[in-house]
């Protein structure tokens, strides 16, 4: 069995204040949920609060990105041993807004992922496809060759640190969610060429979630499909009690 994964992608929204203030009111209500991976990814400058205001509870920190280096001479850039030591467990890879705005690349997910599992931690690699590439009836094109230049070289050992995140490109900050057929049907595409790659007990495992508008009324449904695993949630996951009741999908 798979446990599900629901992480929250803050983005640039938040403060310090806001963040630990959202942590604080979310532990309450997410205190008694189990079998759930609760993740929640804040800005960098308000990662190591926030890792002190989720200290004991059963939330886990994410960053948005990281850099492939450990040390250098590389301004700006942060290292997945950093973020280790601001208390991360996760880190997002390759997030669509990264390769639409920042020139992340295939090659350059690769690069992270693999520098962020050698530091231990869990990377989170999206993939997903245009509305264009959606339409020319590309889509499935267009995932393999992301997850085939993000997971290159990778050992099966290191496949079982990541996890996939689907993220359509047209369904991201859109209200317009992916249908659940039309999730499951990439999900499962994703998990075929995952055994393909690394072979059945991978893709058995390998958890893959589903993200675009995501909210608490459509959780239930995505989740109801065999290969949707959890989600990685925007908008919805900026407010407490919205985001609990997606983390409590069972329950709800
Ligand atoms: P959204 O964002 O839930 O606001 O559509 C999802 C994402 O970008 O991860």
């Amino acid at each position: 069995m798979r446990t599900p994964v629901i992480a929250g992608n803050w983005k640039l929204f938040k403060t310090i204040a806001e963040a630990t203030a959202m942590v604080n009111e979310l532990k309450p209500l997410v205190a008694g949920t189990v079998g759930v991976e609760i993740v929640v990814a804040p800005v960098f400058t308000a990662l190591s609060r926030v890792a002190e205001a989720m200290a004991g509870s059963n939330i886990r920190l994410a960053a948005q990105d990281c850099y492939w280096e450990e040390e250098g001479a590389f301004t700006g850039e942060v290292a997945p041993k950093l973020l280790v030591d601001a208390g991360c467990s996760h880190v997002i890879i390759g997030h669509s807004e990264r390769r639409q705005y920042f020139g992340e690349t295939d090659e350059t997910v690769n690069k992270k992922a693999k520098a962020a599992i050698a530091a231990g931690l869990s990377a989170i690699v999206c993939v997903g496809e245009t509305l264009d590439e959606r339409e020319s009836g590309k889509t499935f094109a267009v995932i393999e060759a992301q997850l085939k230049g993000s997971v290159a070289d990778f050992s099966a050992n290191m496949l079982a640190q990541a996890i996939i995140a689907y993220e359509p490109v047209w369904a991201i900050g859109t209200g317009k969610t992916a249908s659940e057929a039309q999730a499951q049907e990439v999900h499962a595409f994703i998990r075929s060429l995952v055994a393909k790659l690394f072979g059945q007990a991978s893709a058995e495992a390998i958890r893959i979630l589903y993200g675009g508008s995501v909210k608490p009324d459509n959780i239930k449904g995505l989740m109801s499909q065999p290969d949707i695993d959890g989600a990685l949630v925007g908008g919805a996951s900026l407010k407490a009690d919205s985001f609990a009741a997606i983390i409590n999908f069972q329950s709800n």
